[in-house]
């Protein structure tokens, strides 16, 4: 019979929720240009809106990474030699993806563990559920973990001690500028163990056009994703931001290399925060950053990977080459 276990290490965001929130937003809104960090997107409404960009016509990277786990999913486990190992999820939201690739995994006769690890209990017990609707006996046992990434990364290297390949799917890593990113990737490298492998999910750049419809979606559902986080803070700071006076934008930036998102402030106006017991003014046409979604060359993932202690196993693609899931491997 497989075992199914959740542990919950505990974190400020799920230990003092909106204390976290208030923090975030006061440190955005106080900034210049003004911003709100990206992982606002993320309550129930703004992860159910998500689901629905995922499905957009014009939002590619999903299905150029359900091609590739899809089709080469048995090439990218043949690196793993061990029969027996741990397969790590971070940022693990419903796994649909993931299914895909256990299924390969189940095909090839090896054993796995799967550790979906989230920052929310919700997404990991509903992934729970999913797969438990997929594969009527789960056919490997689960250790879900309601964790920061790499408090749970540790917690695992320290009681579990199997071989581990971790998944950073989705282009998840593209949030994160270069700086960032290098930082996330050397925390990944020291809380992982000489030999685990990592997958990680890069977009790469393209056609301008295919970038732009990807963030400006005709039904309207990104600039909902976007308004949403203003809603949000209404919601739960006591807020008074009027939807309607903003204007949604994204914006590829050549410079930078970044799918950009705004949302832009029509006319002069001033926004009160309860929680915070502060109004913020805003001038016409000032923006508001939301996000980053960086877009990336191959070198940039040779850079991002030999600068932090990885070797490229093996880059995996798509058929349009709008994709790429790169295998690597800790090196101690
Ligand atoms: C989940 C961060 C990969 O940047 O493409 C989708 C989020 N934002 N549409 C991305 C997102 C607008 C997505 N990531």
């Amino acid at each position: 019979m497989a075992t199914k276990k959740i542990q919950v290490i505990s974190h400020d965001e799920v230990d003092h929720p909106t204390h976290e929130l208030a923090l975030s937003v006061l440190e955005g809104l106080s900034n210049r240009p003004k911003s709100l960090p990206s992982r606002l997107f993320y309550d129930d409404v703004g992860s159910d809106l998500f689901r629905q960009i995922m499905k957009l016509d014009e939002y590619y990277p999903t299905r150029c990474e359900a091609e590739i786990l899809e089709k080469q999913g048995s090439k990218i486990l043949s690196h793993l030699k061990e029969t027996n190992f741990n397969l790590v999820e971070l940022g693990c939201g419903d796994g649909a993806k993931t299914i895909l690739l256990l299924k390969n995994i189940l095909e090839q006769n090896k054993s796995l563990k799967y550790v979906p690890l989230d920052i929310s209990k919700a997404a990991v017990e509903s992934l729970l559920e999913n797969l438990e609707a997929e594969f009527n006996e789960l056919p490997f046992d689960v250790q879900g973990l309601v964790a920061e990434y790499f408090q749970g990364l540790t917690w695992l290297t320290e009681n579990v001690a199997q071989r581990n390949l971790v998944l950073f799917l989705g282009s998840n890593i593209g949030n994160f500028n270069r700086p960032m990113a290098l930082r996330f990737l050397r925390h990944l490298w020291h809380s992982l163990n000489d030999g685990d492998l990592v997958l990680i999910g890069f977009d790469l750049k393209k056609d301008l056009d295919v970038l732009y419809d990807a963030y400006n979606d005709k039904k309207g559902i990104t600039k909902k994703f976007n308004f949403n986080v203003l809603d949000r803070i209404n919601q739960t700071l006591g807020g008074n931001f009027d939807c309607s006076k903003f204007q949604h934008q994204g914006l590829y930036n050549i410079q930078s290399g970044a799918m950009e998102s705004y949302l832009i402030s029509q006319e002069e106006q001033i926004v009160h925060i309860k929680e915070l017991g502060k109004d913020f003014k805003f001038a016409p046409w000032e923006p508001i950053h939301m996000e980053y979604s960086y877009k990336y060359l191959d070198q940039d993932i040779q850079f991002l990977s030999r600068s932090t202690g990885f070797e490229i196993l093996e880059n995996f693609t798509d058929e349009k080459g709008y994709f790429v899931d790169s295998l690597w491997k800790v090196k101690k």
